[in-house]
């Protein structure tokens, strides 16, 4: 089913997107990149060509432009598909920029989805958050529960891209699937391709990647006094590898007698919470290295504890996890000792 099938992948040069890439290779799709480098680095096409001999081909293009989105189309299509990840995903960030995450998360959807309309492609994987819950009353959270508000700013343009992706499904010839990621970290076993955040990073696992290696002084663990085990708050961490391969089921769901259901929503999650202390163990335990880390105020935006209840995933795309937090913590280190002796 997959024979070359031509799929759009936009931000696919990023964290995300570039494991994805080689997870739709390995599964005998064509996939074509598209990315602004807002927040990925060239060179990462070099590296899945190395992982799976085969060169993806690639379009500087900003998806919020749907001039540049239809020239795009124009040389690199038809499309048979569009796994969308190009937006911006730091929650701390949004807090502090909330306008730049709206023009450019919705910004970026609304372009896509006319440009794709015009050249009649009805087939979307979404990039979607658990960041749309808000801080849930019930755990595990399921995709029934009802959204808060979210947090941040971040987690508002998901929610709000997830209603657009609604509304168009009901009234245009659109398919999507959203897939609500909760906290994707870790890199690819060949240390080849990872998290390669620009600047300071904002999410947990590349700082501690970051502190470790000495490149950062210290690991501020932003909040000790939550109400959990520990006092710090908990997340649901997936293995980036995971998360990629959800995208291929995603994808084969769509092109299922199963599909036509406008936009099918699945978490995609392990189903475990740790808190930030048992990450920084898991990374001790797996690296042999020691941390250097102080527990300081909450961030702003940040909620107390969540994580997946991701059986409809398990049962509706036949998708599971396979690794877990201590893979996560084992590949990451490998990437960023990668980077330190590639600088
Ligand atoms: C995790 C925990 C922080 C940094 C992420 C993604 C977002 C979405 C949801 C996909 C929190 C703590 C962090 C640090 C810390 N995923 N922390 N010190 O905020 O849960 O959001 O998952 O869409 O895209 O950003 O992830 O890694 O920033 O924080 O103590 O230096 O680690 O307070 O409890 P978050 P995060």
């Amino acid at each position: 089913m997959s024979d070359k099938l031509k799929i759009l992948v936009t931000g696919g040069n990023g964290f995300i997107g570039s494991h994805t890439v080689v997870e739709l290779l390995h599964a005998g799709y064509n996939p074509v990149i598209a990315d602004n480098f807002s927040n990925s680095s060239p060179g990462i096409v070099e590296n899945i060509e190395r992982i799976t001999g085969k060169r993806p081909a690639f379009s500087e293009t900003d998806i919020c432009s749907e001039s540049e989105t239809q020239k795009l189309f124009l040389e690199h299509g038809p499309f048979d598909a569009v796994i969308h990840f190009a937006a911006f995903k730091a929650v701390g960030e949004s807090m502090e920029k909330p306008l730049m995450y709206y023009h450019n998360n919705i910004g970026s959807l609304i372009s896509l989805i006319r440009v794709m309309q015009q050249n009649q492609v009805s087939k979307l994987v979404f990039s979607s958050s658990c960041t749309v819950y808000g801080q849930p009353d019930i755990l595990p959270v399921t995709e029934k529960t009802p959204l808060k508000s979210a947090a941040s700013p971040y987690g508002k343009t998901k929610q709000l891209c997830e209603e657009i992706i609604n509304d168009v499904c009901t009234v245009e010839k659109l398919d999507a699937v959203s897939l609500r990621y909760f906290n994707p970290a870790g890199a690819h076993e060949s240390a080849l391709i990872g998290e390669l955040p620009l600047g300071i990073p904002n999410n947990l696992v590349p700082f501690i990647m970051q502190t470790a290696i000495g490149k950062r002084e210290v690991l501020n663990v932003f909040g000790g006094d939550y109400n959990t085990p520990d006092g710090t708050a908990i997340r649901d961490y997936i293995h980036v590898v995971d998360v990629a391969k959800a995208h291929v089921s995603a994808l084969q769901r769509l092109y299922s007698q199963h599909s036509h259901n406008g936009n099918e929503i699945f978490n995609l999650g392990t189903g475990k919470g740790n808190s930030v202390l048992e990450a920084i163990n898991s990374f001790e335990k797996t690296s042999g290295t020691k941390l250097n880390y102080k527990i300081v105020a909450r961030r702003s935006g940040d909620i107390e504890k969540v994580w997946a209840d991701t059986s409809m995933a398990n049962k509706e795309l036949g998708w599971k996890t396979e690794l877990d937090i201590d893979d996560i913590m084992r590949s990451a280190w490998n990437w960023e000792k990668y980077l330190a002796s590639n600088v």
